[in-house]
């Protein structure tokens, strides 16, 4: 069965090196660290089939292409059809439209950044951007440092004036969330801009071509919250929002008449609580061993892992990583596979970023 060109198709954008999430990132794709310990991508994933779009097709590099496909498979968990498109080098989001262009055809499509994710849903925004037949649909938000984004200039009636990439000088803190609704015009644009400062062609870039040449560029506001999680902070602030939002308390491990655990806590099968106090809201995978320890509010623990005579507070906690002997550990982000332990005789808060299979003794 061929698509209709009329049919939105999803365009996916999972390549990148994630450098500002390094170490973690050293050793896995950012789409695949996980929020509330599910992959950020799988949330991309689950609002586009939610939105009613069946193809999408997933943009890959060959650093973490591998591992972007090992978890996501044919799409099938979501009911999604998933094609993948090697971007052989991290060229840009505009770049990445060039060469989906034998996938997407002359359809419309919806362009989606692996790591960014929202507080909504996006099938309103769908059904907005297919009834104003305009020929890109962008969504704003507020941030707090334009510089670091693509920033719009928008007029008193909401209609975008300019879109710049990271502006030195910004005229709003207006930004451009990584979720954009495209017709087949953009492939017009994305062939006429030349490279930014960075090296890369933007799709900010892009959009402000079709502004020049009178297309229809509209745009949104997003109301929810925005997580562009890129960096740690955003990352800790992501799994804060989620867990606030998301996790109902479902109890399927073992918790010993030794233990307390309340509020909304997720525990995965196989896993065990023994002399400790787990205090939600907190997500805990599977075949987790947690023993004589606090594990405070905003807390998302891997599969896998081992805490034992810890307080571990507002962080996330990878799987396999081991925790012991540490008075207090939060706002922190600990790699798969990490060992932390502290000496006798220190006694501290630590706030950590740890990269994958580390050992780090206090
Ligand atoms: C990219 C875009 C930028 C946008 C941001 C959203 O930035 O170039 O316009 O605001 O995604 O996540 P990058 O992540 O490549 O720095």
């Amino acid at each position: 069965m061929t698509t209709q060109p009329s049919t939105l198709k999803g365009l996916v954008l999972s390549g990148g090196r994630g450098r500002r999430l390094r170490p973690i990132t050293y050793t896995g794709a950012k789409q695949l660290v996980p929020v509330a310990n599910r992959p950020i991508l799988f949330y991309v994933l689950e609002n586009l089939s939610e939105a009613g779009i069946k193809d999408v097709g997933i943009i890959i590099s060959p650093e973490t292409g591998k591992e972007i496909k090992h978890a996501v498979g044919d799409g099938r968990d979501w009911g999604l059809k998933v094609d993948y498109i090697l971007q052989e080098e991290p060229l840009g989001l505009a770049h990445a439209v060039k060469i989906a262009r034998p996938y997407l055809g002359m359809n419309p499509f919806i362009m989606y950044l692996g790591d960014n994710l929202i507080g909504s849903g996006i099938a309103k925004f769908r059904r907005d951007f297919e009834q104003s037949k305009a020929d890109a649909s962008i969504l704003l938000k507020e941030v707090d440092a334009p510089t670091n984004f693509g920033i719009a200039e928008v007029d008193k009636q909401g209609r975008v004036i300019r879109l710049v990439e990271k502006p030195k000088a910004p005229v709003s803190n207006l930004a451009l969330v990584g979720i954009y609704f495209f017709s087949a015009k953009i492939h017009e644009a994305v062939t006429k801009i030349r490279p930014s400062l960075r090296g890369e062609l933007e799709i900010t870039d892009a959009i402000q071509w079709l502004l020049d040449h009178d297309n229809k560029v509209v745009s949104h506001r997003l109301e929810e919250w925005w997580l562009d999680t890129g960096k740690k902070d955003d990352l800790l602030t992501a799994n804060t929002a989620v867990l606030d939002g998301w996790i109902r308390r479902k109890i399927k491990g073992k918790v010993d008449a030794t233990s307390q655990v309340t509020g909304r806590v997720d525990l995965g099968k196989g896993s065990q609580i023994v002399s400790s106090k787990v205090r939600g809201p907190v997500v805990i995978g599977e075949n987790v061993h947690i023993e004589g320890s606090f594990i405070g509010p905003f807390t998302s623990i891997g599969n896998g892992c081992r805490i034992r005579s810890a307080v571990v507070e507002h962080s996330v906690v990878l799987e396999n990583a081991v925790i012991e002997h540490i008075d207090r550990l939060e706002d922190s982000l600990i790699g798969k596979g990490s060992f932390i332990v502290q000496g006798n005789g220190n006694h501290h808060a630590y706030r950590l970023t740890v990269g994958d299979d580390s050992v780090v003794e206090l």
